[in-house]
């Protein structure tokens, strides 16, 4: 067993952990160029990297694909636990965020690569020229082991989120893994919503399968019915594992806030 396989170890993660959300080495942009996400960078990159291990099986040798990459958030900390034979391709939609991933990452981990795609979007590209649902992401199929998608399910529409299911399930090859989180509409998250402790104005009486926190801007935060979500996963050919954890954006008491899935290639 090699260090980075002990530290794949649920026993040794932690303390990895708790060293990349507190190393100011490590990069990070500067709070004028963060578009996306509140919290703490490193904190939250770190407690990710946790997930993709205990929850979705990451090893570091393992080809990983972020899809709405954003500014780095999961890569900065992926730079620390995939070994020389791993690799990551972060695609996103803002170039600026590309751009910094491009300048602060890949010259010293030249197998951490970023891809813009200039895909419309009415919040993160407004001027974007092409729909999401034209884009063939720029890899071959089963190129990947590990694909993410966090906080991206949770801006877009059903066709965008069925088409990314798709390229999912094209990308990974036999024994991959999909982590995505969302907003999945079920009775708990609505009697939670009902109740009033929930975090976005989701209207938990509306009858679904999508709601808007805010219909005045639709795509900032957008909730789907569970079943349906899940359905379209499966309809791609990805299936969801069972143990999905709910966050506490319903107001439901659990640690994390959006809801973690981990998909399989059947
Ligand atoms: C809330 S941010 C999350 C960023 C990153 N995953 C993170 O957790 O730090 C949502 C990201 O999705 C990206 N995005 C939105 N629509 C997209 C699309 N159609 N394809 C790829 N990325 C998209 C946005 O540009 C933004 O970077």
């Amino acid at each position: 067993m090699n260090v980075l396989s002990a530290i794949a170890a649920p026993e040794t993660l932690a303390p990895l952990l708790h060293v990349l959300s507190r190393n100011r080495f490590l990069p990070a942009p500067p709070p004028s160029l963060i578009f996306c996400g509140d919290g703490d960078f490193r904190a939250i990159g770190a407690e990710f990297l946790g997930h993709f291990v205990a929850r979705g099986g990451l090893a570091p040798h393992e080809r990983v694909l972020d899809i709405g990459c954003g500014i780095g958030r999961m890569a900065v900390p992926l730079t620390q636990y995939l070994d020389e034979s791993g690799s990551y391709d972060g695609v996103d939609i803002v170039a600026d965020g590309i751009g910094w991933c491009r300048e602060a990452i890949t010259p010293v981990y030249p197998n951490f690569a970023f891809h813009h795609l200039d895909l419309a979007h009415p919040l993160y590209n407004p001027e974007g020229s092409l729909p999401t649902t034209s884009a063939r992401l720029p890899f071959a199929d089963e190129s990947f082991d590990f694909i993410c998608m966090i906080s991206l399910l949770t801006h877009l529409d059903m066709m965008e989120v069925g088409h990314y299911a798709r390229e999912a399930a094209r990308l990974l090859a036999p024994g991959g893994r999909c982590f995505a989180t969302a907003f999945l509409m079920n009775p708990p998250a609505r009697a939670a919503l009902e109740a009033g402790g929930g975090a976005l104005a989701f209207d938990p009486s509306a009858p679904g399968p999508v709601w808007y926190a805010d219909p005045a801007a639709p795509s900032a935060a957008v909730a789907f019915d569970e079943d349906t979500l899940l359905d379209l996963f499966l309809r791609a050919g990805l299936r969801r594992r069972p143990g999905a954890e709910y966050g506490h954006w319903s107001g439901r008491p659990t640690p994390v806030f959006q809801d973690l899935c981990v998909f399989e290639r059947g």
